[in-house]
């Protein structure tokens, strides 16, 4: 039981980092000049949490309460992991980019990103909020073995 509540708390805990630092970025993609080296040391800060999210779930599927075989045979669950894997797929353009425009500055120290490839990014932070939406639905649902 304490155990459970434990890796409980650590999903919450995740899942509460990922969204401060998802608004984080969501928030600095409009700010001028762009803050390149903030927003990649907010996106290891993204990383992180997601791992922290996907670890303490996946303790509680191995270890919690319900057992392994509730989750394994349950189809929402599948959609809950659906989800959280396309909201990480969803978050490899934006990486890609803050990288490449880290290297950019290196290079040239005035370097700003050119407005469409910021348009882009947000467009993928749009569809990570999209998905990250969806999941908690999806969560409540697996946890009570509804529809
Ligand atoms: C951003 C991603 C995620 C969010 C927002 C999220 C959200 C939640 C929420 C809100 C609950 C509580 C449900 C309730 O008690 O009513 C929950 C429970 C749970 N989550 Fe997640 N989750 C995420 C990712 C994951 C992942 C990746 C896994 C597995 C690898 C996972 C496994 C679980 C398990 C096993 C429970 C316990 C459900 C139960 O009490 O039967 N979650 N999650």
């Amino acid at each position: 039981m304490v155990i459970d509540a434990v890796f409980a708390f650590l999903h919450f805990f995740g899942i509460g980092c990922l969204v401060a630092v998802l608004a984080m970025q969501t928030a600095l993609l409009s700010t001028t000049p762009t803050p390149i080296e903030r927003l990649n040391r907010i996106d290891l800060g993204l990383g992180l949490s997601a791992l922290l999210i996907l670890g303490a779930g996946g303790a509680r599927v191995a270890w919690g309460l319900k057992g392994i075989d509730y989750y394994w045979g349950n189809p929402v669950f599948w959609v809950k992991m659906a989800l959280f894997f396309g909201a990480g797929l969803a978050s490899v353009p934006p990486t890609l980019a803050f990288f490449a425009w880290r290297k950019e500055l290196t290079a040239k120290a005035r370097f700003q990103p050119p407005a469409d490839q910021i348009k882009r990014v947000r467009l993928f932070i749009k569809l990570e909020w999209l998905l990250l939406a969806l999941i908690p639905l999806a969560a409540v649902l697996m946890a009570r073995d509804l529809p």
